[in-house]
């Protein structure tokens, strides 16, 4: 599983998305991305994951520093990205939504992030400058 760290152009705030599924995710706010499919990088797998549910292309870069073990099999990790192309748009999720450093925090400590994601919060509000 690989999920972006999508940084907007001026580097002061990071894309989530609000999960409509299932059921004990719906609602909460997530990095976007998915499941890599068989042959194919966890940058190819960010790329084609974001157009396809957010119809942005992004560039990817290097990997955040945790990674979370949702299962046996599989690995959660995110890798640092930026837009390319395209306006972000929820196709899949029920909403989308830009957040900078202060509201990512009070969005982490209220609980409205998937749990996972939450291991990702000091490095992303370390990165994000402020606004
Ligand atoms: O669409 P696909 O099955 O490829 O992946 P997904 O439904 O987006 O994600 C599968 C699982 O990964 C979710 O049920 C979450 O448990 C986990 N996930 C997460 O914890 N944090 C993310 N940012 C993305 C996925």
């Amino acid at each position: 599983m690989v999920a972006g760290a999508i940084l907007d152009s001026s580097g002061t705030r990071i894309l989530l998305a609000r999960r409509a599924r299932p059921a004990e995710l719906a609602g909460l706010w997530e990095l976007p991305g998915g499941k890599a499919e068989v042959g194919e990088t966890d940058e190819e797998a960010l790329r084609r994951e974001v157009a396809e549910e957010l119809g942005i292309d992004v560039g990817v870069e290097c990997e955040l520093r945790e990674r979370v073990a949702l299962s046996d099999e599989l690995v959660l990790i995110a890798r640092w990205a930026h837009v390319i192309a395209g306006e972000p748009a929820a196709r899949e999720h029920q909403a989308v939504r830009w957040v900078g450093a202060e509201e990512l925090s009070t969005m982490c400590e209220q609980g409205y992030l998937v749990p996972a994601d939450a291991v990702w919060v000091p490095e992303l509000v370390a990165r994000l400058r402020p606004a």
